[in-house]
């Protein structure tokens, strides 16, 4: 099934309010991420059936560590798991796992699953997904920029080519849940000339049709790119 999508080819989220989402019903804020990644799941399916190319979650920033020792090793616990459980998953909907972000310095076992089932789902052709993992995007673009100086110059092209996001199709809408407005580091460069959407549904909350709804008005959005 196809559902028209207004255009967009690559959708980024910053999934934000497990913690209230959590707090909201008593409960400790791994249960709001615990939730988050059953939303992760609906919505990855959705993101297919949207005919989007190409789907970018932002799950651990490289500013996560400061939060308490424990919820990071619940995080790094689901996310573990999220990628050992649903590799059956990712061949029943034709997903592409990408990872990106400073992965290579997680812990071992992790870097391991990863490097696992980025091998397991490279065949995989309808919709990527790109899951953004000890991710900042000023670290993403001194490593993109030093590359670039290491291979002659520093050109807007260079500097482009170096992403992480490089064989990615442009993104055309970045969505945060939750209330925030603000990009916190997640895909400075990319974001340029991406629409913004912001809704006050928590991540946990938020479902295909809260998808549908921000590319419904993408799809009214007028794209001028600095021209009249
Ligand atoms: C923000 O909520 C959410 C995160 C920091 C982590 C996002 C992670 C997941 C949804 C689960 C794992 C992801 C995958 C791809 C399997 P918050 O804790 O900052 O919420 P708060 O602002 O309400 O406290």
């Amino acid at each position: 099934m196809t559902i028209q999508n207004q255009g967009a080819r690559h959708v980024a989220i910053i999934m934000d309010g497990n913690g209230r989402w959590a707090k909201k019903r008593l409960l400790p804020r791994v249960a709001g991420h615990k939730a988050g990644v059953e939303a992760v799941r609906t919505i990855v399916r959705a993101a297919g059936d949207m005919g989007l190319e190409a789907l970018t979650l932002y799950a651990f920033s490289s500013e996560n560590w400061k939060r308490p020792e424990e919820e990071v090793n619940d995080l790094m616990g689901l996310m573990k798991r999220f990628i050992v459980s649903d590799l059956d998953e990712f061949a029943a909907n034709d997903v592409k796992l990408k990872v990106i972000g400073d992965w290579r310095a997680l812990a071992p076992d992790v870097v391991a699953l990863i490097e696992n089932a980025l091998e397991r789902t490279s065949g995989n052709k309808r919709t990527t997904l790109a899951v953004a993992l000890n991710y900042g995007a000023q670290d993403e673009l001194v490593r993109a920029a030093t590359a670039a100086a290491a291979e002659g110059a520093i050109t807007a092209e260079a500097i482009e080519a170096h992403l992480d996001t490089a064989d990615m199709p442009p993104l055309d809408l970045l969505i945060r849940t939750s209330g925030e407005v603000r990009l916190s580091n997640f895909l400075l460069w990319q974001s340029a000339y991406a629409e913004l959407y912001f809704t006050d549904k928590l991540w946990p909350d938020f479902k295909p049709a809260d998808l549908q709804a921000a590319l419904d008005q993408f799809g009214r959005r007028e794209r001028r790119y600095g021209g009249l």
